[in-house]
């Protein structure tokens, strides 16, 4: 039986190795470790990608989120106690880069269609603490509105993209900037580089990118010990450098990009044109937006006995995320909050193989498989 991994990323780095394997070892000869060449010609490669002027690479995807609140700080724009807007179904990280700068996370619930934030729930939330929304690309998914876009205007909010998931995609309607590229929309996005993501480096890496030369300096500022110059500390800074060998990694991938995302686009065409099962709901696919599919989330009632089923056919899967972020013990202050439609998707969501080696024609096979499950 042909087994279909969840994820093999030794296999998905091998596409490259070779051209991986020479950039690591030139990173390795030239002995200049952090904030060298790859770093910077990766910087300028990302701003180019997300349509936006400036990049500061850094440690990794929390971080970035992170460092772009606490610049807002810095600038005196957000204070200890404001409140930023973030969707109620994402990742954690996009809540504790909230939490940790001492900001309050203000969740909204998901839209089912999109499996982002419901934007018509923002307004509702908005107070005189409000200081920013937070839209997550989720599963790859542009979360990007006019409706976003006017509340900020209006209620002069900032928007900070978590964009983790999404690095390659094109929203349905411009930004701010009037770019469509994710990573561009806002006025600032934290991007994120972990080896599972699209983009993925050989560890731990990130991104921040904004128009915003002012917050751009800050950042770079305070992922350097807070330092603008040597041994001159004007802010209580960090220690969030990306090093050079991942920016190498990363270059290499950044130029196989586009086909890796081509590949993830036909596999999800694949699943969702093949995929004919009533107890399955599909993920929406938008004509007029370029998703970039960091997963293929589908929904059904019947989630355990549909995975162990997937398992006995050799098709491994996985949940992101079961628990959401205000389930989570250590958000006890937003256990109380009512996310029906996150709690939904905790409950019915499952993942099907997306990553490389898959291809769609796995893809067609796996659907087969899916169409002869009933519970
Ligand atoms: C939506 C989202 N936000 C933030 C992050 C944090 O990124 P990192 O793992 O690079 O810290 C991730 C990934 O893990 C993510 O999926």
């Amino acid at each position: 039986m042909k087994k279909f991994p969840f994820l093999n990323l030794k296999q998905a780095n091998s596409q490259h190795i070779n051209e991986i394997k020479d950039a690591v070892c030139k990173v390795i000869d030239s002995g200049i470790y952090l904030n060298g060449e790859e770093t910077a010609a990766l910087e300028n490669e990302i701003a180019n990608l997300c349509q936006i002027k400036f990049c500061v690479a850094v440690s990794n995807g929390l971080d970035a989120l992170r460092l772009i609140i606490c610049a807002y700080k810095e600038e005196g724009i957000f204070c200890d106690g404001d409140e930023i807007i973030v969707s109620a179904n994402t990742y954690i990280a996009s809540i504790l880069a909230i939490s940790d700068n001492g900001l309050i996370p203000r969740l909204v619930d998901m839209d089912p269609n999109t499996l982002n934030i419901d934007t018509s729930k923002i307004e509702e939330v908005i107070n005189a603490r409000t200081r920013a929304i937070m839209p997550v690309h989720l599963y790859g998914n542009p979360c990007w509105d006019e409706t976003i876009k006017r509340l900020a205007q209006d209620y002069d909010l900032v928007i900070i993209e978590d964009n983790a998931q999404a690095i390659g995609a094109k929203a349905a309607c411009c930004g701010i900037h009037g770019t469509t590229a994710t990573g561009g929309l806002g006025n600032a996005a934290g991007n994120s580089f972990y080896p599972t993501k699209n983009l993925g480096a050989l560890g731990d890496a990130g991104a921040v990118t904004t128009n915003n030369e002012s917050i751009a300096n800050i950042v770079r500022a305070l992922a350097n010990y807070g330092s603008d110059r040597r041994y001159h500390n004007i802010y209580k800074g960090y220690n969030c450098r990306i090093d050079e060998i991942q920016a190498a990694a990363l270059r290499v991938k950044l130029r196989h990009l586009e086909q890796e995302t081509n590949r993830r686009r036909l596999v999800a065409e694949t699943y969702n044109r093949e995929i004919s099962n009533e107890l399955i709901t599909k993920p929406t696919i938008f004509t007029d937006m370029r998703q970039v599919w960091h997963q293929y989330p589908i929904r059904i009632a019947e989630r355990e006995e549909f995975r162990e089923y997937l398992k006995m056919n050799g098709i491994d899967s996985d949940i992101h995320y079961a628990v959401p972020p205000h389930k989570q013990p250590c958000y006890s202050e937003l256990a109380d909050s009512q996310m029906p439609v996150t709690e939904l998707i905790a409950d019915q969501l499952v993942s099907l193989p997306i990553a490389a080696p898959i291809t769609p024609k796995d893809a067609s096979v796996i659907a087969q498989i899916i169409n002869g499950f009933n519970s």
